[in-house]
């Protein structure tokens, strides 16, 4: 508890003597963020709200949003094609003097994607004092926005062709300017929505589903920054709405950058995923827990066979009616691209005589091994977890489980009558990988490797052991 109030305080004392360096002068004259000083502050500056303008053109320098750009007779480097979809980035709390972070390549990684306009909001003072004013005034930022989508509109836009992408408190800006237009937007994503003082707001005083068609939300830090209800028709919690893994460690830089990394990593990962080089898939649930239990393996059921993914897919906006606040739980790895393969293991142990303990690794070379800790109770015999590797199952070099009993309570051989691993969600035709009757001693280590004989069966009959390391069945990927 000690800690939550640390991280608070030094976010909080960030905003007054947060002065972020600039990494290096730009030499192009590229439009960027301002950045008010305390000064500045003090002398009582005014919201101010700009745009920038990305297409396919000028992916890699932001022109300011003007008149001009709208006039495709004038000399501009970029222009506003009103025929095209229009994404329109809202960024969140940030501290006084710094800009926010990602904001320009998240928009490239969108016009890699499709041929776009891309408009950065860029909206401060309010956005960059304590975070009480800030959310008194959020809705003022939407109002000056929603004037520029009539704007566009009258222009030749049509409101289903905007999709607001709004982190933190961005995604409550993103869901006011949803509220001006009765719900008509095309879509909203928001990137881990701010949580305090939001999660009991009414839906009309926070983003919701009915900002929208579509609302889709990622959390990634509910218990801090974000907020932990869902918000949207699909929303994604990335290992379970909290802690991400890779944030756990103080070398991640500045403390700024470790006390938000979990909350901006909902930003890094949808950046990664519009790469498209893996998927990020959600499964349905009601719990985090029992996603780990196992208990929510298919993507049957709401969504029909076929689970959301994070990026611009439709999936997910294609069921109809349209689900509400369905939550849809999945692992990720620590570092882009994030995707991690979920595995599932079952096993079934003989009745044991006292409670033992085991660690069961997933091992594929040139990957993080995966560890799991397991607690096998006296009237439990059958268990099952979901847990994260980088590999896909074919790729699991070996599995090896350590009955790791204390060394003072003599913990006995363990007899497992199979333990078996599959990936999730299962696909036809691949069935789990399974090894039956083992049985290891206490302390004992046991292996088995995995080999890839062109599609013949190897299985040799375990013999129980504690170093005998034998064959498994085959797979091809
Ligand atoms: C913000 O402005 C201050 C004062 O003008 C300057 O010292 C600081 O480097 C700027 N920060 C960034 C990120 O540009
Ligand atoms: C941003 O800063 C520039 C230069 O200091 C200033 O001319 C401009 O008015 C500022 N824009 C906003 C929206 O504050
Ligand atoms: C567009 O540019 C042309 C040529 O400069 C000008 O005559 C016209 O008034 C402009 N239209 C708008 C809407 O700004
Ligand atoms: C605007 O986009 C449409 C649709 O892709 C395209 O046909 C048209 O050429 C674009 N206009 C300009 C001026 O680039
Ligand atoms: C996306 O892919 C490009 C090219 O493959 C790569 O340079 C870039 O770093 C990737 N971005 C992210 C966020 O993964």
């Amino acid at each position: 508890m000690a800690w939550e109030w640390i991280k608070t305080f030094v976010y909080l004392s960030m905003c007054v003597t947060s002065a972020v360096g600039n990494k290096q002068a730009s030499q192009k004259k590229c439009a960027d963020f301002n950045n008010t000083t305390w000064q500045q502050y003090r002398q009582g500056t005014k919201l101010r709200v700009q745009y920038f303008l990305f297409t396919r053109n000028n992916a890699d320098c932001a022109s300011l949003f003007t008149q001009d750009c709208l006039n495709q007779t004038q000399k501009h480097t970029a222009y506003f094609n009103s025929s095209l979809p229009t994404k329109v980035i809202v960024h969140g709390y940030r501290p006084l003097g710094s800009k926010p972070s990602g904001m320009s390549d998240l928009a490239k990684a969108l016009l890699r994607e499709e041929d776009l306009n891309v408009l950065v909001v860029d909206w401060e003072f309010v956005a960059s004092f304590a975070y009480n004013l800030v959310v008194e005034n959020y809705k003022e930022v939407a109002v000056q926005i929603s004037e520029l989508i009539n704007k566009l509109m009258k222009h030749g836009s049509t409101l289903e062709s905007f999709h607001f992408i709004g982190m933190s408190l961005g995604a409550h800006v993103s869901g006011f300017v949803g509220t001006q237009f009765e719900g008509k937007l095309g879509r909203i994503t928001g990137l881990d929505p701010a949580g305090p003082m939001f999660k009991k707001a009414a839906p009309f005083d926070r983003l919701d589903s009915s900002d929208a068609l579509f609302v889709e939300a990622i959390h990634t830090d509910s218990d801090q920054f974000g907020i932990s209800i869902p918000v949207g028709h699909v929303d994604f919690f990335l290992n379970g709405g909290m802690d991400q893994p890779g944030c756990t460690h103080l070398d991640l830089g500045s403390m700024y950058d470790y006390v938000t990394c979990d909350h901006m990593r909902a930003l890094s990962v949808y950046t990664s995923a519009l790469n498209r080089s893996c998927s990020l898939t959600g499964f349905p649930c009601s719990s985090f827990e029992k996603f780990l239990a196992g208990k929510c393996i298919t993507c049957e059921g709401p969504f029909t066979g076929t689970c959301p993914q994070i990026g611009l897919l439709k999936s997910g906006i294609t069921v109809t009616p349209l689900l509400n606040h369905e939550k849809v739980y999945l692992l990720t790895t620590a570092t882009a691209p994030y995707c991690a393969h979920h595995i599932l293991v079952e096993l079934r142990v003989s009745p044991l005589d006292k409670s033992a303990d085991i660690q069961l690794t997933l091992i594929t070379v040139g990957h993080p091994e995966t560890e799991l800790k397991l607690k096998l109770n006296k009237d439990e015999m059958v268990y099952k977890m979901v847990t994260a590797h980088p590999a896909q199952l074919c790729k699991i070099d070996s599995v090896q489980v350590k009955n790791t009993g204390a060394r003072f309570f003599r913990q006995g051989d363990i007899q497992f009558a199979y333990i078996c691993i599959s990936e999730i969600p299962q696909t036809r035709g691949l069935a789990p990988l399974c090894v039956k009757n083992i049985n290891i001693g206490r302390g004992g280590p046991w292996s088995r490797d995995f080999v890839q004989l062109w599609g013949v069966s190897r299985d040799h009959r375990s013999t129980s052991s504690l170093e005998s390391k034998s064959f498994w069945s085959i797979i091809l990927c």
